[in-house]
């Protein structure tokens, strides 16, 4: 296996005192680091340094860092993203703090993606020697992991072409004009590189821009709960709690005090490489999107950053 997952989330916030306040006391993430204006966090039942990083200037996202299991990953996807006709420059270690060197190239949808073979490992906060199934003194929602990201991008088949012949990625789930047809216009497609539903998926739309980035959960139980806690911290919800009919997922979308969209995200099933992709039409887009209420509402199809 080459990629193994999507390892960090870059993203820009136009208050970074705010955004701690959210990131941290509302979603529950730890602080790993903060330096040059830029702060580390990982939930707590990541192992890793970090998996999200917050950097104070504008809204949207930096950029987006996807780990290898062996450093000699890095050569062979190098090879593969040049074969795609993607431009690669090498990264050294420490350009990110924590994070080894690796390649970085820019997707064709204008995103920076990142590879890299190791961070500094923290540990989980529940440790790995007779493990507690939580840590005790959780805060606000107490996520235990960052899940996946949604990207905006104006041709998705390539993407989707791209996330396979580069990152050894495959679609679970997408959205196409017409099921039989092999030259089907691709409307989004969600992508994983392991047994999560999805790790990144890709949605018709402008170049550079992302639509969310979610933290996980693990049933309805929880997702009811986090919606109570941006109730009590006035975090604006876009929708939910509500169930996707893609991917089967339990969510509410809500809004950083930036505008950049979050997500948290409970069930979904196992993915398989050889497990036949949903395929949806675009009539049915809005039950796919929001299962109960079958309707899209007009921010959710709008506002990205
Ligand atoms: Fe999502």
């Amino acid at each position: 296996m080459a990629v193994m997952r999507m390892g960090y989330v870059h993203a820009r916030v136009t208050d970074l005192a705010e955004a701690k306040n959210h990131y941290a006391n509302t979603l529950g993430l730890y602080e790993t680091l903060a330096e040059d204006g830029k702060v580390y966090y990982k939930a707590w039942d990541e192992w890793d340094h970090h998996s999200v990083v917050l950097e104070e200037g504008g809204v949207g996202v930096v950029k987006f860092g996807f780990k290898v299991e062996y450093e000699s990953d890095i050569d062979l996807i190098e090879k593969k993203a040049q074969d795609f006709g993607l431009t690669v420059e090498r990264m050294s270690k420490g350009e990110n703090p924590e994070v080894s060197d690796g390649i970085r190239f820019i997707a064709p949808s204008e995103h920076v993606f990142e590879v890299y073979h190791g961070q500094t490992l923290i540990g989980t906060e529940v440790g790995t020697h007779n493990p507690d199934a939580f840590p005790r003194h959780l805060v606000g929602v107490g996520v235990p992991a960052r899940d996946h990201a949604l990207i905006l991008a104006e041709d998705v088949r390539t993407m989707e072409n791209m996330f396979g012949a580069v990152f050894d990625f495959f679609p679970t789930e997408r959205v196409q004009t017409d099921l039989e047809d092999k030259d089907a216009h691709f409307i989004a497609s969600w992508m994983t590189a392991n047994n999560q539903i999805h790790q990144i998926a890709v949605l018709e739309g402008p170049q550079a821009k992302f639509h969310h980035f979610a933290f996980k959960l693990g049933d309805w139980t929880e997702v009811g709960r986090a919606g109570d806690i941006f109730a009590m911290d006035d975090v604006p919800i876009d929708i939910g709690p509500t169930r996707h009919g893609i991917t089967r997922g339990q969510t509410i979308y809500f809004f950083d005090p930036s505008g950049n969209r979050n997500e948290v995200f409970a069930g979904g099933y196992p993915a398989y490489r050889d497990r036949p992709i949903n395929k949806w039409t675009p009539d049915q887009i809005a039950k796919g999107t929001f299962y109960h209420a079958r309707e899209l509402n007009e921010r959710f199809t709008s506002v990205y950053t």
